[in-house]
């Protein structure tokens, strides 16, 4: 099998991107921090049905992680990750170096307001500025057509929208649905860091988006009620703690009291050391 096409530098990635838009070609760009799995390999699938050359991100990026949080030990496995592009036959790997994303002097952040607020912004200080400053520099220096980002990542999804029409930003964002293990796990790098015992409490967060869904479809419309069913499911798996369980409008993310329209209800639990989130739009015809 042909070898990956990898750029590690800005300038030639820059350069490499103008050479393939002067011979008229897409640019797709799939931004991912590494250790892949199927919920990323299904987004650079899908890359393949709108353009012609597809470039996956491979960098872990420092500004989206607080001191506190666990990008020392991130899982990364970048050997692992080249194989499987190379079976996927992407065009390009771009992985830069961080200190050439964030050299000395660095200080400059893309801060979008409002939608990073809630759920996981609430929780995570300045982890939506550090995704969305890195997303528009990956965007910059890709300089692609069309970007993918997974619904698993529903709020991250709202911001990059968000940003990208607020500073007109010529890129088209493809929204692409989340992969699931069989037991309905939602796929994450950070499965990773679940024990046997851990990865069978991971269950709580699926079943309880499906608690919630039924709920919806035996005609409960009270946020409060459908929340306490989800807190409920939660709280009986001993091994989650849940970190917030919340019902909001699915663009704007403000929380909503009846559920009377496609609302999202988004989940983020502790499972020993790993921070899971999930999510489901209830009232949808999402299966
Ligand atoms: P990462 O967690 O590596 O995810 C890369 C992309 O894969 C994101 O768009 C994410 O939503 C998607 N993805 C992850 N798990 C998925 C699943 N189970 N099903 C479908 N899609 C899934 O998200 C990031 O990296 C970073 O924040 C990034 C956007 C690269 C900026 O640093």
């Amino acid at each position: 099998m042909a070898a990956l096409p990898s750029i590690r530098g800005i300038r030639e990635m820059q350069a490499w991107s103008d050479h393939a838009r002067r011979e008229g070609k897409r640019i797709v760009l799939v931004p991912t921090m590494g250790f892949l799995h199927e919920g990323h390999l299904s987004l650079v699938r899908e890359a393949g049905k709108h353009g012609d050359c597809r470039v996956v991100s491979i960098f872990a990026n420092p500004a989206q992680f607080a001191p506190s949080e666990d990008f020392d030990s991130y899982p990364r496995d970048l050997e692992r990750d080249v194989r499987l592009l190379t079976e996927e036959r992407v065009d390009l790997l771009f992985n830069p170096a961080a200190e050439d994303i964030y050299p000395a002097g660095y200080q400059t952040y893309v801060d979008v307001e409002e939608v990073s607020r809630p759920l996981c912004g609430a929780h995570r200080p300045g982890h939506f500025r550090g995704v969305a400053t890195v997303v528009l520099k990956l965007f910059n220096i890709v300089r692609p057509h069309v970007a993918l980002f997974g619904l698993k990542d529903y709020q991250q999804v709202r911001v990059i929208r968000r940003m990208t029409e607020d500073l007109n930003v010529d890129v088209d964002i493809i929204e692409c649905p989340t992969v699931r293990e069989p037991d309905g796990v939602a796929m994450s790098s950070r499965n990773r860091y679940l024990g046997p015992a851990e990865r069978e409490a991971a269950r709580c967060l699926q079943s309880a988006l499906g608690k919630a869904e039924a709920l919806v479809r035996g005609g409960e419309t009270a946020a409060r009620r459908i929340r306490e069913v989800v807190v409920d499911e939660i709280s009986r798996q001993p091994l989650a703690r849940l970190e917030y369980a919340d019902l909001c409008d699915p663009r704007e993310l403000h929380p909503v009291e009846e559920v009377d329209g496609p609302t999202l209800l988004a989940l983020c639990a502790w499972v020993g050391n790993a921070r899971l989130i999930d999510n489901r739009i209830l009232g949808d015809d999402e299966p």
